[in-house]
């Protein structure tokens, strides 16, 4: 069944308690922290201080890391209470497989991102290293911006990529996701979706919740 990740990046900071209460009573399975440093993309969210409150939450966390130099930081993050940990291809450039590497050996999952311009095979040397797959159907930095269409491809690529190298990842997508454009995603293989402003502004999060996870999947 396909799993959902609602983005702490559209939730009311003011509210931040509540918010994440709301998440898990969704039904959710995970909750996604978006990090940005003002470096990698323009932006600056929130860091591992706030991670380790919000880690207390009884729902797992999924850490998209959109920073500079993410290898120096897995180990903080780990220790804040991340489950998942995704560093970007681009960001971590020569010292990818070592960092992928730390992520495991710090006790979390590993992931590699890579943003609507990189190519999969950008990641083919690392498959062997992670245990997600996020493709990045809109430009990393902003919330509620359109799900880019050319990236869908890119999710049915790396799928078979996948499949050649005998390897398993989840796959993962992030940006634009919502009621409309979820089957494109799904239909091409991906098992994970994040989903920010749409989580929430949902009448309903649980129904939000249970309508992506019946999207049509991949065979
Ligand atoms: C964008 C972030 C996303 C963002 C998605 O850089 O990585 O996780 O929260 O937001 P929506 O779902 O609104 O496109
Ligand atoms: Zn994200």
């Amino acid at each position: 069944m396909i799993k959902v990740a609602p983005s702490m990046l559209a939730a009311d900071y003011m509210h931040l308690d509540s918010e994440i209460d709301k998440v898990v009573a969704s039904g959710a399975d995970v909750l996604h922290y978006d990090v940005m440093d003002g470096t990698f993309v323009p932006g600056i969210t929130f860091g591992q201080g706030i991670l380790k409150m919000v880690a207390k939450k009884p729902i797992p966390m999924d850490v998209h890391l959109m920073i500079a130099n993410p290898i120096k930081h897995v180990r903080e993050f780990a220790e804040a209470g991340a489950k998942y940990i995704t560093v970007h291809q681009e960001a971590a450039n020569f010292e990818l497989r070592d960092t992928l590497r730390a992520i495991r050996e710090a006790g979390c999952l590993a992931g590699v991102s890579v943003k609507p311009f990189t190519s999969v095979d950008a990641i083919a040397d690392v498959l062997n290293e992670v245990d997600l797959i996020l493709i990045m159907t809109v430009e990393p930095g902003k919330g509620g911006q359109k799900l880019i269409p050319f990236t869908v491809d890119k999710v049915r690529q790396v799928r078979e990529m996948c499949k050649k190298a005998g390897v398993n990842p989840v796959i993962e997508v992030d940006g634009g996701v919502n009621l409309e454009t979820a089957h494109l995603v799904t239909e091409a293989g991906a098992q994970m979706l994040v989903a920010g402003s749409a989580f929430f502004k949902a009448q309903d999060p649980a129904e939000f919740v249970k309508a992506l996870k019946a999207m049509p999947q991949a065979e």
